[in-house]
C-alpha cells in the first residue's frame, strides 16, 4: 500500500539506551510512501534541505504533545479479553480450570471470535500497541480470522495458534499430536497466504506451556521450530505450583528450561512469558540459547505467581519485554503493565535493595526497544532512526479545550508551563492512559485517530 509522503514535526521521544531518553524538542521526521523513516532532523528547519518533501503532508504534536515510539506487547491472549480483570482469588492452575479454559473453548463460534478479535485490536491500538505477540485459542477458523483482522486493521502482530493435547479438559484440546500439527500448519499457511513476507503479521507456534503438551507434541512442534525457523512463544516458570508439576511430568529433565531446550523449542527467536522462578542454571541457558523474555508483572501480581526479578535478568544480560497476559494480566494498556513493571520492582527492591528498581526510562525501554528485540525487530521498530518503519503514537498531555473528560488523573501539564519533558514523560507514565494517545500509526499507516473515534 503507497502512503502519502509524510513530515511530522514537533517533540520526538525515543529511548536512547536502557537508561536515558532521547528528547528533541522542534525537530522531523520524514516519512516515506511505503512507511519508512526517511529522515530525521534534530532541526526542523532543516528539512527544507530534503529534495523532494516541499508538497509533504505535515503533522504537528502541537504544544504539550510528542511522538513516542508505538508500544510492544509480547505477550498477551487475545481470545482471553472477555475475562480481563476477573480472576477472584485464582492462582495460575485453579484460574485456567475456572476461568480460562470455558471462555477460550468457546471460540469454535466464529461470530464471537469475530466480535472478540475485532475489540482486542482496536483496544490495543488505542492504547498505542502497534505490535502484538497473539496467543488465540486452538480453533484454525478463529485463528485465521484474528490474523486477518490484525491485518484489515493494520496491527504488526504475531499470531499464534495454541498447541496443547493433555492437561486442559477434553472438550477442549487438540485430540492428537498429528490433528494439533495439521491444524498450526494450516495457520502458517494462512499467514503465508495474507502477508508472503510477513511484512505485518507473522505466524508464531505456540505450545501452550509444558504440562499441556505430551512429549510426543512437544517434539512435533520443536521440529517445526527448526524445519521452518519461524518464532516459537510459550510460558515458563510462573507459578511454584506449576514448576512442581513439570519436575513431575518430566522427571528426566533437569530443568523447566530444558523441557523445551531438549524438544527443540529454544531458539533465539523464542519467547518466554513470565520467567518468575527461574533458577541461574536456567537463566543461564536461556541467554545461551538467546532465547527472550516477556515480562508480565501486572498478570503475576493478579495470579500472585510471584514478582520477576528484571534486574537480575537485565544484568546477566538477557533480553526481556513487556507483556500484558491479557487476562491473567488485567489490563491491555502497555503503559499500564510499564507502570506495573515499575511498582513490581519497587516491591522486589523493599527486600533487595534499591538496585532493584526500575526507572521510568527503563519501563519505557522494556516497552519499545526491549519488546523490539524479544520480537526480533530491533532493526524495524522501537525507536526513530533512518530505515525504520514509522509504528509510532502521538502522546498529548492536557490537550486544552480539546477534550473535557482529560483531567490530572491523566496528564496534566503545569499551568505555569515549568516542567521539563522528562517530567511529563513521568507523569504520562504514571498518571496517563489511552485519552493521551491522540493518534497510532504502523508502518506510516494511520491506525488509531482518537479525534475520529470521538467524533
Ligand atoms: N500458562 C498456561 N496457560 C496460560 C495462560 O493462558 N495464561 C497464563 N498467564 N499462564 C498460562
Ligand atoms: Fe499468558
Amino acid at each position: 500500500m503507497s502512503l502519502e509522503k509524510t513530515v511530522y514535526i514537533g517533540t520526538f521521544i525515543h529511548c536512547q539506551s536502557l537508561t536515558e531518553l532521547d528528547i528533541v524538542d522542534n525537530g522531523a521526521v520524514g516519512v516515506d510512501e511505503q512507511g519508512k523513516i526517511a529522515f530525521v532532523h534534530r532541526d526542523r528547519h532543516a528539512t527544507s534541505l530534503e529534495q523532494g518533501w516541499k508538497s509533504a503532508k505535515i503533522v504537528d504534536s502541537l504544544k504539550h504533545g510528542f511522538f513516542f515510539p508505538g508500544f510492544i506487547d509480547t505477550h498477551i491472549h487475545a481470545s482471553q479479553y472477555p475475562n480481563a480483570g476477573v480472576f477472584g482469588k485464582s492462582t495460575l492452575l485453579d484460574w485456567l480450570n475456572t476461568y480460562t479454559f470455558p471462555l477460550e473453548s468457546s471460540f469454535n463460534a466464529l461470530d464471537k471470535a469475530a466480535r472478540i478479535y475485532n475489540r482486542v485490536v482496536a483496544r490495543t491500538l488505542s492504547h498505542g500497541t502497534t505490535t502484538a505477540c497473539y496467543y488465540a485459542t486452538v480453533h484454525v477458523p478463529a485463528t485465521i480470522l484474528l490474523a486477518d483482522i490484525c491485518h484489515s486493521k493494520g496491527q504488526r502482530a504475531f499470531v499464534g495458534r495454541v498447541c496443547m493435547d493433555r492437561l486442559s479438559p477434553e472438550w477442549y484440546r487438540d485430540e492428537s499430536v498429528e490433528a494439533a500439527m495439521d491444524a498450526t500448519k494450516k495457520c502458517i499457511e494462512h499467514i503465508e497466504n495474507i502477508d508472503p513476507d510477513f511484512h505485518l503479521i507473522t505466524p508464531i507456534i505456540t505450545p501452550r506451556f509444558a504440562p499441556s503438551c505430551t512429549d510426543e507434541c512437544l517434539i512435533a512442534q520443536g521440529r517445526l521450530v527448526q524445519e521452518t525457523g519461524l518464532p516459537c512463544q510459550t510460558h515458563i516458570s510462573e507459578n511454584k505450583a506449576e514448576c512442581q508439576l513439570v519436575q513431575e511430568m518430566f522427571p528426566e529433565s533437569k530443568s523447566y528450561t530444558e523441557v523445551y531446550d531438549s524438544t527443540g523449542l529454544l531458539t533465539n527467536r523464542t519467547i518466554l512469558a513470565h520467567a518468575v522462578h527461574l533458577t541461574p542454571e536456567e537463566r543461564a541457558l536461556i541467554k545461551l540459547r538467546q532465547a527472550k523474555i516477556s515480562h508480565c508483572p501486572a498478570s503475576n501480581t493478579a495470579l500472585t505467581s510471584g514478582t520477576a526479578k528484571v534486574r537480575t535478568l537485565l544484568n546477566e544480560g538477557l533480553t526481556v519485554g513487556l507483556g500484558t497476559d491479557i487476562s491473567g494480566g488485567y489490563t491491555s494498556s502497555l503503559l499500564a503493565e510499564a507502570r506495573e513493571a515499575i511498582f513490581v520492582s519497587r516491591h522486589n527492591a523493599m527486600t533487595e535493595g534499591d538496585g532493584a528498581k526500575l526507572s521510568v526510562e527503563e519501563a519505557l525501554y522494556l516497552a519499545t526497544r526491549g519488546g523490539a528485540k524479544v520480537v526480533g525487530l530491533e532493526d524495524r521498530i522501537g525507536g526513530f532512526e533512518v530505515g525504520k518503519d514509522w509504528d509510532a503514537q502521538m502522546v498529548m498531555l492536557n490537550p486544552v479545550g480539546k477534550d473535557e473528560d482529560l483531567d490530572q488523573s491523566v496528564g496534566l501539564v503545569d499551568v505555569f508551563g515549568g516542567e521539563s519533558w522528562s517530567e511529563k514523560v513521568e507523569k504520562w507514565v504514571y498518571t496517563g492512559d489511552d485519552r493521551n494517545t491522540m493518534a497510532v500509526w504502523v508502518k506510516g499507516r494511520l491506525v488509531h485517530d482518537r479525534e475520529r473515534v470521538r467524533s
